[in-house]
């Protein structure tokens, strides 16, 4: 049981001194009975508290899927670039939500974002080789020797052998490449070290779970249950 003003501001209506003020205002109810005591002991996950008229729904966590735009960084704070928290609608934000693992300030696509440090850890951890799927356009086409290295694993710059990479050529000058970890600018580093260059790089998908194509760059939105049930099922 927890304090009523302290589940609303948890859940995002306001300050605690502001919901304070809408409960006394009477705007407040709980189990269909208005309430005038901010200091009321409800149970948050089953109580049915109602303010103006809305049900409110409360829950720890949050799991969204942002469809990233280039020019974002992957971070919560940064002091010189624009963040992907920055494209965290209002009603998300309290939860405070951060990215699973970093896209490049250039790469566009899929990002999940949550407050759920177990499962982004989960997701992240080269444990489960969780595969991440990215369409590249490259500055010259792809060759069969290159999904033959690809698949052996490439050398990068600094010495580091990759672990086995599905490299796929759809049409000239366009590429998809599984990868099983994640290396700083991996992608780009591996196409780097059989000469050539990725002029464009977008995520598809991230274990089962891919980008919705009707999401505008930019765009964010919770993922469905049976997303959740994809990620979960990912990282066990
Ligand atoms: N590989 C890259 O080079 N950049 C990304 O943003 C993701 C994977």
């Amino acid at each position: 049981m927890e304090r009523l003003d302290k589940v609303l501001s948890n859940m995002g209506i306001g300050s605690r001194k502001e919901v304070k003020a809408l409960v006394r205002a009477g705007e407040v109810s709980v189990d269909g009975k208005v309430v005038k005591d901010f200091g009321l002991q409800v149970d948050p996950y089953k109580s049915e508290i109602v303010v103006c008229g809305q049900l409110v729904e409360y829950r720890e966590f949050i799991y969204l899927m942002l469809n990233k735009p280039a020019g974002f960084v992957s971070a919560t704070e940064d002091k010189h670039m624009r963040t992907v928290a920055e494209l965290v609608p209002p009603q998300y934000a309290h939860f405070e939500p951060f990215p699973v693992g970093r896209l490049d300030i250039d790469t566009e696509g899929l990002l999940v974002m949550t407050n759920d440090g177990q499962l982004a850890h989960r997701l992240l951890s080269p444990k489960y080789k969780v595969p991440k799927l990215y369409y590249a356009q490259i500055n010259v086409e792809a060759e069969e020797e290159d999904i033959e290295a690809f698949a052996q694993g490439v050398v990068l710059d600094d010495g580091y052998k990759t672990m086995p990479a599905k490299l796929e050529i759809p049409s000239k000058g366009e590429v998809l490449v599984t990868i099983h970890e994640g290396k700083f600018h991996q992608v780009k580093r591996m196409f780097e070290s059989v000469g050539k260059e990725v002029i464009y790089l977008k995520r598809l998908s991230m274990g089962g779970l891919t980008l919705d194509e009707d999401l505008e760059l930019g765009e964010i939105r919770e993922l469905t249950p049976e997303e959740m049930g994809i990620l979960e099922g990912e990282s066990r």
